[in-house]
């Protein structure tokens, strides 16, 4: 089973996908857990602060460091290998490659940062990468962390079930196919010949050509040839 522990000041954001969908259904089946971790609950003062203002002036807040690692060292108690994942805009961008990776772990913590960010000092000596959903900013790492898990557990067997991964986006460096259903007729829009024809080595052949073609006009930088 892969564990995630999420560090959050927003751990109600995460019921929506421990509760709906493909990732509440691997969590039932017990293929995986997340743990929230409540980042104020390891302050140490009465009003639960867990920011300061930034040393040399600027606008907003850091969160400090002393709860961050107070939270990880409790962590690491029952799970002292889990990889400490930093969700920011600065660090290596999240791919198929790497949510593959990381699904061969036991275990990730997901550190997410609020304001500005978090302490540098936290980064330099408590977490072991830094990893990013894109080249944008958002308020908050739980969405982020929420998307790294998600594409993570779609690497787990069996989380998808039935469902097949293989074909998806990215999994063989390609795009997907197209993908069609019922009806065969839409205001016109006819269901390609080839998917009715109940032969299997040619829809293969068609899907293979198809994801090509799709990858050639839609990404080419994925295409080498
Ligand atoms: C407002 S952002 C802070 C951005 C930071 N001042 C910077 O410019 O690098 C607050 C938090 O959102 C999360 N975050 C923002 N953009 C992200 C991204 N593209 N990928 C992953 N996490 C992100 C990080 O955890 C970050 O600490």
């Amino acid at each position: 089973m892969m564990r995630f522990d999420v560090i959050t000041l927003f751990p109600a954001m995460f019921s929506a996908i421990k509760e709906e969908g493909v990732i509440a259904r691997g969590i039932k089946k017990s293929l995986l857990s997340i743990h929230t971790w409540q980042l104020r609950d390891f302050s140490d003062n009465k009003h639960r602060n867990i920011d300061d203002k930034p040393y040399g002036g600027g606008a907003g807040m850091v969160m400090q460091v002393q709860p961050i690692r107070r939270c990880i060292a409790k962590i690491k108690q029952k799970n002292p290998n889990t990889k400490v994942v930093y969700l920011s805009p600065q660090g290596q961008k999240l791919t198929h490659q790497l949510a593959k990776t990381l699904s061969q772990l036991d275990a990730v913590t997901l550190l997410c940062g609020r304001y500005e960010g978090v302490d540098e000092r936290v980064i330099e000596q408590d977490v072991d990468l830094e990893i990013s959903i894109g080249d944008y900013v958002i308020s908050g790492g739980e969405l982020a962390a929420m998307v790294l898990i998600d594409s993570v557990c779609r690497q787990i067997s069996g989380v998808l079930g039935n469902q097949d991964s293989l074909n998806d986006s990215f999994a063989d460096g390609l795009l997907d196919y197209p993908h069609y259903t019922r009806p065969k007729v839409v205001d016109g829009q006819q269901v390609p010949e080839v998917l009715l024809s109940g032969h299997q080595q040619k829809i293969d052949a068609w899907r293979k050509d198809q994801a090509l073609k799709n990858t050639r006009l839609k990404r080419q930088d994925l295409v080498t040839e």
